[in-house]
């Protein structure tokens, strides 16, 4: 029988990506994300392995709920957390409203996914946890004031939790991406520029990301580690 493994954010850019390694793989997915519209398209492509649950992550119940009608008790081997937001922030310009909601998302839904599904990582004797963190979470950029310290959070949390899961025999671990060919960034008209400061001269793509993620959703002996995937643009 396959394997189950959640993914949130899955409807769009590295979700979707990683949604897409996991299928060709034989996996059975939880694909997870806030617009319905866009899983139900993918549910229509991707066919009976895909299972859509259309929940905000901010949203704790509706989370534990959804997936335990989902799972009806079965087991998962792995969980991805790249549900996230960045919208741009700077001292001059933030609210509390901007604080809470990018901290409620990228920290909080991380959280929130990551204890709905531990029941479950626990039925099949242990498992992965994968948590999308960013560079910006060591080298930070203009302009990206919450996000940075929200991801900064996630590295944090990905080594508690890997302390506190680790008697279960679950890894956690992060991914850190920089620079990637999404719609979001290209829209922005920098990624020529950027790339050209870049040591590998180009931004990743998506799938470069995923690869990284699906090696980590192997339960192993590596756990709260961060995976840096930027070219060489932020070494640490
Ligand atoms: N794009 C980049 O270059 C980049 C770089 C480093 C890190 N990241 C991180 O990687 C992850 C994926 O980024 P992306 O650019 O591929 O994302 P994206 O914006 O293309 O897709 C994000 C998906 O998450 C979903 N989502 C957002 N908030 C949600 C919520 N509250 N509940 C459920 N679903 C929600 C959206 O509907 C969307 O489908 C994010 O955590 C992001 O912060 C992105």
């Amino acid at each position: 029988m396959s394997d189950t493994v959640v993914v949130t954010g899955a409807a769009s850019g590295m979700g979707r990506a990683v949604v897409d390694r996991f299928l060709a793989a034989g996996d059975r997915v939880v694909a997870v994300d806030r617009d319905a519209g866009q899983l139900e398209a993918l549910a229509a492509e991707a066919g009976p392995a895909l299972l859509p649950l259309a929940v905000d992550v901010t949203d704790r119940a509706a989370v534990e709920e959804g997936l335990a009608g989902l799972l009806d008790g079965a087991p998962v081997r792995s969980v991805v957390n790249a549900a996230g937001i960045y919208p741009p922030t700077t001292l001059a310009d933030y609210t509390a409203e901007l604080h809470d909601r990018i901290f409620a998302v990228n920290v909080l839904g991380t959280l929130n996914v990551t204890a709905a599904a531990l029941p479950h990582l626990r039925a099949g004797g242990g498992g992965a946890v994968v948590n999308f963190a960013s560079v910006d979470a060591f080298a930070v950029s203009p302009g990206q004031l919450l996000y940075s310290a929200s991801k900064a959070a996630v590295l944090s949390l990905t080594k508690s939790l890997a302390i506190e899961l680790a008697p279960d025999r679950i890894v956690v671990n992060a991914v850190a991406p920089g620079w990637v060919d999404t719609p979001g960034n290209a829209a922005t008209g920098r990624m020529a520029d950027v790339a050209a400061g870049i040591p590998l001269g180009r931004v990743a793509q998506p799938d470069e990301v995923a690869l990284w993620v699906q090696r980590l959703a192997e339960p192993g002996y590596v756990t709260g580690e961060t995976v840096v995937i930027a070219g060489g643009s932020a070494m640490r």
